[in-house]
């Protein structure tokens, strides 16, 4: 288990702070689950109910609180403007594994925001002792597995027919990091 003050600890980049997630941030969270572009490689679509935003957010907030997960909200430190969120969820102390997770609001990407976030994610992984870190993608979806490359992360397998979404199964790539 991350001890707690570790676990709520705000992660600082040259642009960008990283804020453990609040029930507050589902505000935020909602216009950008509620994009068809930024949703378009995930497990569901688009969200357009703000409720069930707010629903997902408490739930990733008790994860926290268990120590299941890590969820942030990423911020530009200039501005204090919303960009996005970023996680690990998965969480396993016995493994010492985890998977990460991010989404950027569609105006942000294209300035290295989500490499300088996932960047302090992985150094705040490794310096709690995980040891493996993995990631799944959709298929097609370039901008996620370039990131994923940059990071460093290496290509896995492919997992055949592993999401059901719009009546339709999709493949996903798994990619993985050792620490
Ligand atoms: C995946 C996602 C976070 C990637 O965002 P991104 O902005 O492309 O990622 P990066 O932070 O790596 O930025 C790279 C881009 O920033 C550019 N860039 C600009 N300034 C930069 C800087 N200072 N440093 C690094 N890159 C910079 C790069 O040239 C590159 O642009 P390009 O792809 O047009 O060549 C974003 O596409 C997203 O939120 N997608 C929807 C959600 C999703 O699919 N999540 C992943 C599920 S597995």
């Amino acid at each position: 288990m991350i001890p707690v003050a570790q676990r709520l600890a705000i992660l600082e980049t040259e642009r960008l702070a990283l804020r453990p997630i609040t029930e507050a941030d589902a505000t935020d969270i909602f216009p950008l689950m509620d994009d068809p572009a930024v949703m378009a490689f995930w497990d569901v679509p688009e969200i357009d109910d703000p409720d069930v935003v707010a629903g997902m957010v408490r739930g990733q907030v008790a994860a926290m609180a268990e120590g299941r997960a890590l969820h942030w909200s990423v911020h530009a430190l200039a501005d204090d403007g919303f960009l996005g969120s970023c996680d690990l969820s998965d969480i396993d102390r016995r493994h010492k594994r985890a998977e990460v997770g991010f989404m950027l609001c569609r105006d942000s990407w294209g300035h290295g925001y989500a490499q300088e976030a996932m960047q302090a994610v992985i150094a705040f992984a490794a310096s709690s002792g995980l040891r493996r870190l993995t990631a799944r993608t959709h298929l097609g979806n370039r901008r996620s597995e370039s990131l994923l490359e940059k990071l460093g992360f290496s290509e896995e397998g492919l997992l055949r027919g592993h999401v059901l979404r719009d009546g339709e199964r999709r493949d996903c790539r798994l990619f993985g990091l050792l620490l």
